[in-house]
């Protein structure tokens, strides 16, 4: 059996929140959501566009200094990022031995980095720059990776969801690009690289 990878470009913040809020309706209490990728890459920014696709309505922000925020939504979600944590010890002493809460949504900034720590059925989300600069509006590339449970449908929801998004905020990139799958082997689930070169 193979897990494909979703591939979606976006070219703003606003459509990166749009494909995260198009995510957002397909979770649930205990769902975790992994997001790694470049510094600067859009995770907070995702996490922004899921939590208000998730009736939250105070402010996201990056949790790097606190490490934990929660907020309430539909449901309660966790926000965290273990980016500057030195170490798995680190993030067990502060109560996270295992990265999963079954009443919560819980979304992990840098969460591959402490993977053996999260649930073995999650969604691994990874952006990348897909243009030259950090700054201002530019691509983004976010590959949606499921590992194990009932992700793959759940996604398809998410990329029709999405474009009906995307086109009522008269998206820039066409559809027939936007979007990319690549198909995952068996026994493969955990190598951090997904080649998206396989399109189908
Ligand atoms: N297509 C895009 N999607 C998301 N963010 C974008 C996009 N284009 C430009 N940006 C900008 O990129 C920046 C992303 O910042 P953000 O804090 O979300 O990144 P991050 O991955 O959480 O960083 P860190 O690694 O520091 O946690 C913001 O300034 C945002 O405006
Ligand atoms: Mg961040």
């Amino acid at each position: 059996m193979t897990h494909d990878s979703l591939t979606v470009v976006t070219a703003s913040p606003a459509e990166t929140k749009a494909v995260a809020a198009a995510l957002a309706p397909e979770l649930l209490p205990g769902d975790t959501i992994s997001l790694s990728g470049d510094l600067g890459a859009g995770k907070t920014v995702f996490v922004q566009g899921l939590a208000s696709g998730l009736g939250v309505t105070e402010p996201v922000t990056s949790p790097t200094f606190t490490i934990v925020h929660e907020y309430d939504g539909h449901y309660p979600v966790l926000h965290l990022d273990v980016y500057r944590l030195g170490s798995f010890q680190e993030v067990i002493d502060l109560g996270f031995d295992e990265l999963s809460d079954p009443t919560a949504i819980l979304v992990v900034e840098w969460g591959e980095a402490v993977a053996p720590l999260l649930p073995p059925k999650h969604l691994a989300v990874e952006i990348r720059l897909a243009g030259p600069s950090v700054d201002g509006p530019g691509e983004r590339l976010l590959t949606f990776g499921p590992r194990g449970g009932q992700w793959p449908g759940r996604l398809e929801h998410m990329r029709r969801r999405a474009e009906e998004l995307l086109a009522s905020q008269g998206g820039s990139v066409p559809g027939e690009t936007r979007w990319a799958v690549a198909s995952r082997h068996p026994g493969r689930e955990d190598e951090g690289g997904i080649d998206v070169n396989q399109e189908t």
